[in-house]
């Protein structure tokens, strides 16, 4: 028993250090901003939206639920993946949403109407060349807090909690 609780307790510290590594770390995005989010960026029912790094698939369930889309998540920590994909089962959305456990930056945005990003400044630097090379023109990417630097906005909104929210649209 001491042996698990050890096992389990060194796991536990690996994965809280491995979280730290990341370009983002979670931080969960509350229910009225997930709602301005999707709004912002104009989904309309059958599109697909890929919430890159989706902690535990909140947006993936409104977009699909509330807003019709096709919703895919794609998140690197396990469990997040794990709680994202329940929740999905949890809500009958299997059809129309699903996780991704993986890592965002591999993952191919060609079919992406709207992607959505709530990450980090360096995260967003890192996926610039990502998003203007794989959407197709016409598609909308709407990030919560960071700005896309190398992208010129063309509408701003406001959080919950006042913080930015920027919808860009790729050009031709
Ligand atoms: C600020 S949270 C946002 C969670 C969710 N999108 C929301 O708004 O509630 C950022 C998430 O990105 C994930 N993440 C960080 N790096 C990643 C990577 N390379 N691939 C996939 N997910 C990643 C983190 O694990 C974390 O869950």
């Amino acid at each position: 028993m001491l042996y698990l609780g050890i096992a389990l307790g060194a796991v536990t510290l690996g994965l809280i250090w491995w979280n730290l590594t990341l370009d983002a770390l979670w931080q969960p995005t509350d229910r009225v901003t997930v709602r301005r989010i999707l709004s912002l960026a104009g989904v309309k029912p059958g599109e697909t939206v890929v919430d890159l790094g989706c902690g535990d698939g909140r947006i993936v369930v409104a977009a699909a639920r509330e807003f019709g889309a096709r919703a895919v998540g794609v998140e690197i920590d396990p469990f997040r993946a794990l709680l994202g994909k329940t929740w999905i089962r949890l809500a009958g959305l299997s059809d129309r949403a699903r996780i991704v456990w993986g890592d965002m930056y591999k993952f191919d945005l060609s079919q992406a109407d709207i992607v959505i990003l709530f990450l980090s400044g360096k995260a967003n630097k890192k996926l610039e060349g990502k998003l203007a090379s794989e959407l197709r023109p016409g598609a909308r990417v709407v990030s919560y807090f960071h700005p896309l630097y190398g992208f010129t906005p063309t509408e701003i909104r406001g959080s919950k909690r006042g913080e930015p929210l920027f919808l860009y649209r790729m050009g031709g």
